[in-house]
């Protein structure tokens, strides 16, 4: 019998490797490693993993699949408590592409690393239960601990990383890295600067950047950098050419972590109801998704802006939940598709000392008026200043009649 496992090179899903053979009598383990963008060392470490254990494996690369979900949930300015949805995204991408490998390769079962306390189980699943095939949670199943995962390791000489790195549970994709495990479950501990890999501290950086992100119907498609007070050199690409969802976000990854934007340390609620401590890096997210609502501003009315906090929020819970496939996901895309068309433009942000911020933006779309709102015109659409008396006057109406009854005085 051969089972498909979802393989990272990570203390969990190596150590899954000799447990799917021995405890649960799998003659074959075929290792799958999906490639959602994460950086190089990391995927290196997979295949020398896989080769140390002499695993079967397979490397599928799922890179522009992904970062084109990305691009939706900018769209839905989607963000979970605060941060932007990385991991979540990545796991029903990566559990489809195993759920093909497990059938061309014949396999009778599908197995992953994850802990019986997070959400990633339930991606997982939610997406490998549409099968026929078994599914098996090692980890959970057995009821294991990182500490005893480092003991096994160690006695069945695995090769897995020690030190931090190695206590500490990783994940990473384009769109955010993930640091949690060990010492960081304090919610009072103040993580050393070294749980940071892809944001240098935004003490250290240097300089400013203005960056401008061209969008097309909400999806950013371009990113030009237009003016560097910076004395570290950044690859500026893009200028003028055409750049795909994967350039702009690794691009943007290496630019604005450079200047230290998108960490975010939180208690997060899981979907089990646990609390936990999580750290985040997530550099061209918090760009992207910034200077998405901010072209939002100009070109949505007020009401538009309101109800599709709503879309919004609805997209990002199923976002959170990896249930992308969820039929009402469909609807809300029906809205955004209608929605975002006048979502185009480009919106300019200053990088600096770990914020990014919007400084400009411009759109054929933009619902303003300068001589409208401006305090240096006079008329406008046959409208003068003074128009505005009687709605002054009506204005707290209400409010004042309300406070007369309640005070007992003479009503208005
Ligand atoms: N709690 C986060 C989420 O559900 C991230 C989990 C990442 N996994 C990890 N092993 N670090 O999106
Ligand atoms: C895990 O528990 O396996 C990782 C964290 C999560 O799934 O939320």
């Amino acid at each position: 019998k051969r089972v498909a496992l979802a393989f990272s090179g990570g203390l969990d899903t190596t150590v899954c490797v000799p447990l799917l053979e021995e405890e649960y009598g799998y003659d074959e383990v075929v290792g799958v490693t999906v490639d959602v963008g994460q950086p190089e060392p990391e995927f290196d470490e997979a295949e020398e993993t896989a080769e140390a254990l002499d695993l079967e494996h397979y490397v599928v690369d799922a890179r522009d699949e992904f970062a084109d979900l990305c691009f939706d949930s900018v769209r839905a300015n989607a963000e979970y408590q605060g941060y932007p949805l990385g991991t979540a995204l990545a796991r029903p991408v990566i559990a489809k592409k195993i759920l093909e490998v497990a059938k061309e390769q014949d396999c009778d079962a599908l197995a992953h690393g994850c802990t019986g306390k997070g959400n990633d189980q339930l991606r997982f699943e939610a997406v490998w239960r549409a099968s026929d095939l078994e599914v098996i949670a090692p980890v959970r199943e057995m009821g294991l601990t990182r500490e005893w995962e480092m003991e096994y390791a160690a006695e069945k000489e695995l090769p897995v990383e020690g030190g931090n790195e190695g206590a500490w549970s990783i994940d990473t994709n384009l769109w955010s890295r993930s640091v949690e495990g060990d010492d960081l479950e304090d919610p009072s501990y103040v993580p050393p600067e070294d749980i940071y890999d892809w944001t240098t501290a935004p003490t250290e950086s240097e300089g400013t950047e203005l960056v401008e992100i061209e969008f097309d119907e909400g999806y950013p498609v371009a990113v030009d950098t237009v003016e560097e007070t910076s004395t570290s050199s950044q690859p500026s690409a893009g200028n003028g050419e055409e750049q795909s969802a994967v350039d702009i976000i690794e691009q943007l990854n290496e630019q604005a972590g450079a200047h230290g934007i998108g960490r975010t340390d939180m208690m997060e609620d899981r979907m089990l109801g646990l609390k936990v401590r999580e750290n985040y890096e997530h550099p061209a997210a918090t760009v992207l998704l910034t200077a998405h609502e901010a072209l939002e501003q100009l070109v949505l009315t007020k009401e538009e802006r309101d109800f599709k906090q709503q879309i919004d929020h609805q997209w990002a819970e199923k976002g959170y939940q990896g249930l992308v496939d969820a039929p009402l996901m469909t609807s809300l895309d029906g809205f955004l598709d209608a929605n975002q068309t006048k979502v185009t433009g480009t919106v300019t942000v200053k990088l600096d000392a770990g914020q990014v911020r919007p400084v400009a933006r411009e759109s054929d779309y933009a619902v303003y008026s300068e001589s409208a709102a401006s305090f240096n015109t006079e008329t406008v659409d046959g409208i003068e200043q003074a128009d505005a008396t009687g709605v002054a006057k009506y204005h707290g109406f209400q409010s004042r009649l309300a406070n007369a009854v309640a005070a007992g005085v003479e009503k208005p």
